[in-house]
């Protein structure tokens, strides 16, 4: 019979913590991609409002990116050292991403009614590429710097290392990033998450954060509501 041999070493972790996330930033991009391509320009309320969902979105995703920085990072070049220079390289090219959009939205609400139709078309071209860049990034964080976390961390120290992160993002902020991960999960990813932040908070504290994130009470069990915001 054949014999089990250990080889001492601790078995990889499996912890990921940027999946659920940046499925639900590459939702939120996408529905905002929509607003983009279909927006009324002849509508100035409307590209105004648009300008001002462009301004949120992205200081929610530089928001990300900061605690990408100061959590993930900051483990992974004390362990790794220069682990994280490609990540780090392509956050900087996001921020010079964030200016030109911050600058196409402004654009955006000042042109006149001839000029708005271009305003639209460069801001559609430029945000189109910046989410280009975009998922390649994520697509390297999530399978090329995973990876090597897993392969530095135990599961416990990964686990505290987000646990950290999730500690330093306000509630306001939360609330729309728990709105996005589930709006993007599979019916079991939900039921997976909202167990996990359920047994991660006091009940009363659990309950009025998935009530924020519906915008209404939150039946339990009631899973196709993270498809109605
Ligand atoms: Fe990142």
């Amino acid at each position: 019979m054949a014999q089990t041999v250990s080889t001492g070493a601790p078995a990889r972790a499996t912890h990921d913590f940027y999946y659920a996330v940046h499925k639900g930033l590459r939702r939120a991009h996408g529905r905002l991609l929509d607003r983009i391509a279909t927006c009324d320009t002849a509508d100035r309320d409307a590209l105004a409002g648009l300008a001002a969902d462009i301004r949120h979105h992205l200081a929610m995703y530089r928001s990300h990116l900061e605690h990408e920085n100061d959590h993930f990072h900051t483990a992974l070049e004390a362990r790794v050292p220069g682990a994280t220079l490609t990540a780090a390289h392509e956050h900087d090219g996001h921020e010079r991403g964030f200016a030109e959009l911050l600058g196409l939205a402004d654009a955006l609400v000042t042109a006149d009614a001839e000029g708005a139709p271009a305003a639209l078309r460069a801001l559609y071209r430029a945000y189109c590429l910046f989410m280009a860049h975009d998922h390649l990034h994520m697509d390297g964080e999530e399978n090329v710097l995973m990876p090597i976390l897993q392969a530095y961390f135990s599961d416990a120290e990964l686990a505290g290392i987000e646990a950290g992160m999730v500690a330093d993002i306000p509630p306001e902020q939360a609330t729309w990033f728990m709105r996005m991960m589930l709006g993007a999960a599979t019916p079991a990813e939900r039921r997976g998450l909202l167990a996990e932040w359920q047994a991660a908070m006091p009940p009363e504290v659990f309950t009025g954060t998935i009530n924020a994130v519906v915008g209404g009470e939150w039946r339990a069990g009631d899973f196709a509501a993270f498809d109605r915001v």
